[in-house]
């Protein structure tokens, strides 16, 4: 039997393009509704039309998560909504550096997109799943390892992999579930032209943390390319 989400509200964060636009896809496949959100609303509008083309309701939001007030505009734009899955995927990546030559600002920057925002996120949404004893988080993570050139990149998945089972550790007498993915490494404009994978290998693997279930997988670390060969 084929799992559905029908009926329930997903926020794909960074669902503009790259492995965020599969996911949405993915989630609009299983008849989820769909937020579809970019840092401006006009690099939404090809992915919403993808999605409402599955026959769910979808809406777009526009707003940069560089800043709490950017972020704050993204709660508040999908205010009355019960959003039953957070799927915290935007990102961004720091130029190849000398590790001892970050300065602080790109530190505070990249933390801000890939951290505090997801934080940020996490509190807006995940008290209201609890109280409804359902819901699903899914913090994209990285696989990234031994390239002290990306550190500030690589550190803040360290980061959201510790949030991740800190996250799962208060919901663990729910159905709300907290899980952390790593997509591979994808040809996309974070991952580069270089990468091993194309952006459609993410999917069905993608799927996988919010199919979870309600007494499954909380905590843990997927890898979606394992999920390639086995739909
Ligand atoms: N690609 C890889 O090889 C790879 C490997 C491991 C992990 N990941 C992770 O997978 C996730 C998606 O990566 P991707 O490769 O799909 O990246 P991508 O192609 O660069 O897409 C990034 C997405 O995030 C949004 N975004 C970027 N900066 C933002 C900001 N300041 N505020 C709000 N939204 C912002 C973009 O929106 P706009 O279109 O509006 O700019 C876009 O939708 C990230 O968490 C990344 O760390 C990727």
């Amino acid at each position: 039997m084929k799992k559905t989400l029908e009926g329930k509200w997903a926020l794909v964060t960074g669902s503009s393009r790259g492995i965020g636009r599969q996911i949405a896809i993915g989630l609009a496949e299983l008849q989820c509704n769909v937020i579809v959100h970019g840092r401006e609303l006009e690099h939404t509008h090809e992915t919403l039309e993808i999605v409402q083309q599955k026959g769910v309701d979808a809406l777009a939001v526009g707003a940069a998560l560089d800043s709490e007030a950017g972020v704050a505009k993204l709660i508040a734009a999908v205010e009355g909504k019960e959003i039953d899955i957070l799927y915290n995927n935007a990102a961004i990546n720091c130029s190849s550096t000398p590790v001892f030559e970050f300065d602080q600002a790109t530190w505070q920057k990249i933390f801000q997109v890939n951290v505090f925002a997801v934080t940020q996120l996490c509190n807006a949404f995940g008290p209201g799943m609890k109280s409804r004893n359902w819901g699903r988080i899914v913090n994209v993570s990285s696989g990234i390892c031994d390239q002290p050139n990306l550190a500030p990149y690589s550190v803040s998945k360290a980061a959201i992999d510790k949030l991740t089972r800190d996250l799962a550790f208060e919901f663990k007498d729910t159905a709300v579930r907290v899980n952390a993915i790593d997509p591979g490494w994808i040809r996309t404009d974070l991952g580069g032209p270089d990468a091993w994978e194309s952006v459609d290998t993410v999917l069905p693997g993608m799927l996988a943390p919010v199919l979870v279930a309600d007494k499954g997988a909380n905590g843990e670390y997927f890898q979606a390319q394992q999920f390639r060969f086995f739909e």
